[in-house]
């Protein structure tokens, strides 16, 4: 008699279990309506957005040369500066450059440009760029990846694209 009572308690339990929907049947090892619970998982990755965070430091360096996304992604772009040191020191951005822009022409123009955090006015030579920081700040931009191909992108303070430069590579 107990042990058909402890039965009907199973079965009580899984019927519970049956409606309370989708995972817990899974981990329980049950698997009705196996098929209803995967259509619920949902996929979290948007392929259209091409989230990329670069770190830069108070000894001049980006942490990559390389920055890879593909043709028609929005590009959320974070520069997040690791350093101390203030951004009348050791200011930096990064600068993405339409092709065919000489990187050191550009450079030279910027650094005259203090007022307009070192970048040029009315410049065409750029696809998109950074607002400039200082130790422990961080901004972030958001563009359209430009048409397939390689960029060269800098940080345009004075001085500084010697070390910090790279490609911007879309494809
Ligand atoms: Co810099």
């Amino acid at each position: 008699m107990k042990i058909i009572k402890i039965q009907s308690l199973a079965i009580l339990l899984a019927l519970l279990m049956f409606n309370c929907g989708g995972k817990k049947e899974e981990k329980e090892g049950f698997t009705y309506e196996k098929s209803s619970s995967t259509d619920k998982e949902e996929v979290k990755e948007d392929n259209n957005v091409a989230n990329i965070v670069i770190t830069s430091n108070d000894v001049m360096r980006f942490n990559t040369n390389e920055i890879k996304v593909k043709v028609g992604q929005k590009v959320k772009l974070t520069l997040r500066h690791v350093g101390k040191l203030d951004i009348n020191v050791m200011g930096h951005n990064i600068v993405i450059l339409k092709q065919g822009v000489d990187v050191t022409a550009f450079s030279a123009k910027a650094a005259s440009e203090k007022d307009n955090k070192y970048i040029p006015k009315d410049t065409d030579d750029t696809i998109a760029h950074t607002d400039l920081i200082g130790g422990g700040q961080v901004a972030s931009i958001e563009f359209d990846a430009p048409e397939a191909g390689t960029y060269d992108f800098i940080c345009s303070f004075p001085g500084h694209s010697g070390l910090m430069k790279g490609k911007f590579i879309v494809e």
